[in-house]
């Protein structure tokens, strides 16, 4: 039997292990690709440690939840494959979910880019009826996700961008990237909050929100926001993709009466992202539009990979 190299969680408790495994066999209708390089993202992590919705029922399973591959034909193609995994040499896919990429672009630099843009991307081209001009907050603008969220609502048009995060050093940076105004949060989370009064002086009447951090902050920023609305059937898109500051908010049910608030999610099982554009995504990642610095390993090195601790603005990537 042939055999190749991937990366297999044998135990949530434990970082992917390097391991030999069979080649992998095409079904009817996929095909069989080299992965060049995968993202270890805060999902890739969450996922491999038995603590996200689409982490594995039983082990072992295959680590990694997307790749940059060369197919068949030599051309790349970005997949997502969260149940499936794609950390191996080689794994199988349906054409039909592989992205076009451009021949030009360096796969390391475009899977450490995709994952942390595509929140936005796909939150304001496929989860709201965002159009050009309006303005856009971003709360837990300071990480790779938010910080790429800046830069994504500027580049679909975005007339405001208000970056919300606890790194002041981060936030002055967001200014020459793409923001607008800041807010800076701190770890309190209740109404004397500062960050209060500035949600409610600069972002009373927001279009939409990009919500990385939910949890206390989240309820702050939402009743200051709410509060301070000039026009209460102004429609306030909230959309939520990630938990970084908790899993839960308390909601008081007036909030969703006395204003015109939607909230919904965006991530893997919110909407079918084979048909949210993202080979635009990836093409603009490789015109420079928005990068993220990626910090190689080797597959051999995964379990190094799974203890580095990434700086501001890089993400580990196992390249292969
Ligand atoms: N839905 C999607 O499609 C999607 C895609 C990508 C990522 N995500 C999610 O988005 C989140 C961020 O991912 P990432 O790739 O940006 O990770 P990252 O680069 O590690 O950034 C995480 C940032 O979260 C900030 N943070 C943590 N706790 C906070 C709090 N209580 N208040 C404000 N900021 C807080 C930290 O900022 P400071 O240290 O500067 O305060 C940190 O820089 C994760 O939950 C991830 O799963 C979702």
């Amino acid at each position: 039997m042939s055999m190749i190299n991937a990366a297999l969680v044998e135990s949530f408790d434990e970082p992917p292990h390097f391991r030999s495994v069979p080649e992998p066999v095409a079904a009817p209708g996929q095909e069989v690709v080299d992965v060049l390089a995968v993202g270890v993202h805060r999902a890739t992590r969450a996922i491999a440690a038995g603590e996200h919705y689409a982490s594995a029922d039983a082990l072992p399973a295959t680590a990694g939840v997307d790749a940059v591959v060369r197919r068949a034909d030599g051309s790349l193609a970005f997949v997502l494959a969260p149940r499936t995994g794609t950390l191996a040499e080689r794994i199988a896919v349906d054409p039909a979910y592989a992205i076009p990429v451009p021949a030009e672009s360096d796969p390391a630099v475009l899977v450490a880019t995709m994952n942390p843009a595509l929140s936005s991307w796909v939150a304001l081209r496929d989860r709201v009826p965002f159009t050009t001009g309006q303005s856009v907050l971003v709360i837990g603008a300071t990480g790779n996700a938010g910080s790429m969220a800046v830069k994504v609502a500027k580049y679909l048009g975005a007339g405001h961008v208000i970056a919300a995060g606890r790194n002041q050093a981060r936030l002055e940076e967001l200014l020459s990237e793409g923001a607008d105004e800041t807010i800076a949060l701190t770890d309190a989370s209740d109404a004397s909050d500062a960050s209060a009064t500035t949600y409610a002086k600069v972002a009373a009447d927001v279009d939409v929100v990009i919500d990385y951090v939910w949890g206390p902050p989240t309820e702050l920023a939402m009743h200051a926001i709410l509060q301070a609305r000039t026009d209460h059937t102004r429609l306030l898109d909230w959309v939520h993709t990630g938990g970084m500051g908790g899993l839960d908010i308390n909601l008081p049910s007036h909030a969703l009466r006395s204003n015109a608030l939607r909230i919904q999610g965006s991530g893997f099982g919110s909407i079918a992202l084979e048909a949210c554009a993202l080979d635009e995504l990836a093409a603009a990642i490789a015109a420079g539009a928005m990068t993220v610095r990626p910090r190689p390993f080797p597959l051999a090195e995964v379990e190094r990979a799974w203890a580095h601790q990434d700086a501001y603005g890089e993400r580990t990537v196992i390249a292969l």
